[in-house]
């Protein structure tokens, strides 16, 4: 089972920073989950939320900042104090960093309710504009939404590259969904699990990864089902379990 350090390894480091995917990498996890954003300059940039108020000591929407704006911005201190300076990552400065590991990656696009007209052309360009020679991007990446018209995108795009539904409600005819636009996994919150769903993916050649798992009962609970993936914020404590 491949195990994804969610946001970076959040569990100990602030989420979505250079020290979150140092600390995925030092862990040995599987691979690095991260989520995306356009600036009001239309840079990507890496951040969970639309606005920079919990992770960062600065307040406002991504979409109303340039880069160089939130970059003055600190995303280290308010998890602990010996991350002060931690700056917001480009997801360009941080393509150039993880191309250098041997990590998988998820990349969530955060459209909706926020809607980034056009981030699925820039994800998509950047991604080859900057993948070094011999880098295999369709087997690396792979590319999540909640919205799930930026993984219609996506495949618009380019067709090969992989994309994940996620959910977390209970939708009906999930995997016609991912049937329509041709979509490669199903991303479920662990509550939404279920073996019916799991067992018809498996037969569709769809894998199934499942957020987010962190103690020991979720733990437990996943376990039961032939699952592909997980993302956890504390990877360290799902890698090399048998189960
Ligand atoms: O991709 C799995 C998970 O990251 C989705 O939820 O809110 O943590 O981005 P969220
Ligand atoms: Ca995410």
């Amino acid at each position: 089972m491949i195990i994804y350090a969610h946001r970076g390894a959040r569990g100990y480091a602030p989420e979505n920073t250079m020290a979150a995917f140092k600390k995925a990498l030092a862990l040995k996890a599987d691979g690095i989950e991260l989520d995306v954003h356009t600036t009001k300059d239309g840079q990507l940039v890496v951040c969970h939320d639309h606005n920079i108020d919990r992770t960062s000591n600065g307040s406002g929407w991504i979409r109303d900042f340039t880069l160089s704006e939130l970059k003055a911005f600190d995303f280290g201190k308010w998890f602990d104090e010996k991350y002060r300076g931690e700056q917001i990552l480009s997801f360009e400065e941080f393509f150039l960093w993880y191309v250098k590991t041997p990590l998988l990656l998820n990349i969530e696009i955060k459209n909706g309710p926020v809607v980034y007209q056009g981030i699925e052309k820039e994800l998509v360009t950047t991604i080859k504009s900057l993948a070094p020679a011999g880098f295999n991007i369709y087997d690396r990446i792979l590319i999540s939404s909640f919205y799930h018209p930026s993984l219609y995108k996506i495949k618009e795009l380019d067709s090969k590259f992989k994309t994940g539904v996620l959910y977390d409600s209970r939708p009906m005819n999930v995997l016609e969904q991912v049937k329509a636009i041709n979509a490669d996994y199903l991303h479920p919150h662990w509550h939404y699990l279920d073996r019916e769903t799991i067992e018809a993916a498996q037969e569709l050649g769809i894998g199934v990864n499942c957020y987010t798992i962190n103690t020991e009962e979720e733990f437990k609970f996943i376990s039961e089902f032939p699952l592909t993936g997980i993302f956890s914020d504390y990877p360290d404590r799902w890698l090399r379990r048998n189960i």
